[in-house]
């Protein structure tokens, strides 16, 4: 059988609430953010060629048999194909994303997603979630060291999840759509980095660290409560706290400040930073007929780009 042209793509992500306690075990809540997106398409070559991996973002070609050992692609790749017990094929793998790099969308974890569905397809292989997101877990190690597993979970799940470190994942029901606003201030967010600058304030101050953990922890939990009740009222309060955490923790900065701060004026229901923080995005739970004005204050505030997306309920 000749292998045809297969496409697959997966979705950015949001961190709602809990990062950085989760790589310490405590529980965290993650969304996909579907208007972004990374892509592979993967088209047939003529035989003895093998496999190219075309980055058309990053203007990047690499053939997969003279790749480095730790170039993140073709670590995807070469995972995919012992998972499959398959020997490399002639193809050309051409890769494009929509999601802003180290901004905390997931960027890395989607592109190696759709990475693995699209070898794995061309190879007649439709892999479940769960296996493409062991994948990519592998893949992420390369990318910041000590990953907790949320971001290629969220993404090769792509839906809303609850996530605790070594466990099985778990979808989140939505008891009610809510409305975020999703606003870059434009500063990179260089996850591997910051993650490791926590790990020294931990290593340094390991009760105050675990006790900001701890309560990092609990307000996911209560989040969980709130999201599955369809409770959105009580979830931006618990945003507001779990952003006070992440400064306490000295993961925030103040571009990340003026845009939490801007969306509260502006009536969000609560604000906080997503991701690694530093830089990268701030997330606001706006009520539907108050985005416009909020979107406007994000901007005014800084935000470079913001994007809206809907965390919809169950149905
Ligand atoms: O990739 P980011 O920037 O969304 O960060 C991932 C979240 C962290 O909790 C900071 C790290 C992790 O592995 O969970």
């Amino acid at each position: 059988m000749s292998p045809k042209q297969i496409a697959s793509s997966a979705p950015g992500k949001v961190i709602l609430f809990g990062e950085h306690a989760v790589v310490y075990g405590r529980a965290a809540i993650a969304a996909p953010v579907a208007q972004v997106r990374a892509t592979a398409t993967v088209e047939p070559a003529p035989a003895g060629s093998g496999l190219t991996i075309i980055a058309s973002d990053l203007s990047r070609s690499i053939r997969l048999a003279a790749a480095p050992d730790d170039d993140p692609l073709a670590v995807a790749a070469r995972l995919t194909l012992t998972y499959l017990s398959a020997i490399e094929p002639d193809g050309t793998l051409t890769l494009s994303s929509t999601i802003p790099i180290a901004s905390g969308m997931g960027s890395g974890a989607a592109v190696s997603t759709a990475l693995v569905r699209g070898l794995a397809g061309f190879l007649g292989h439709a892999l479940e979630a769960a296996e493409v997101s062991e994948i990519v877990f592998e893949v992420e190690k390369i990318h910041h060291g000590t990953p907790s597993g949320i971001d290629n979970s969220v993404v090769a799940y792509e839906q809303p999840v609850y996530f605790v470190r070594g466990r099985a994942v778990e979808r989140l029901a939505v008891g009610r759509s809510f409305t975020l606003l999703i606003a870059d201030t434009g500063a990179p967010s260089p996850t591997g980095k910051i993650v490791a600058q926590v790990r020294r304030a931990w290593q340094r101050e390991p009760a105050r660290c675990d006790v900001l953990f701890d309560q990092i922890g609990d307000v996911a939990n209560e989040a969980r409560r709130a999201i599955e009740n369809g409770d959105i009222d009580a979830l931006g309060p618990l945003m507001d706290d779990n952003h006070e955490l992440l400064i306490e923790l000295g993961v925030s900065s103040p571009r990340l400040d003026d845009l939490v701060e801007a969306a509260r004026f502006a009536g969000a229901l609560g604000a906080k930073l997503s991701g690694a923080g530093k830089g990268g995005n701030a997330i606001a739970l706006v009520e539907d007929d108050a985005a416009g004005e909020a979107t406007e204050e994000l901007k005014e505030a800084g935000a470079v780009r913001i994007i809206r997306a809907t965390v919809k309920r169950d149905v």
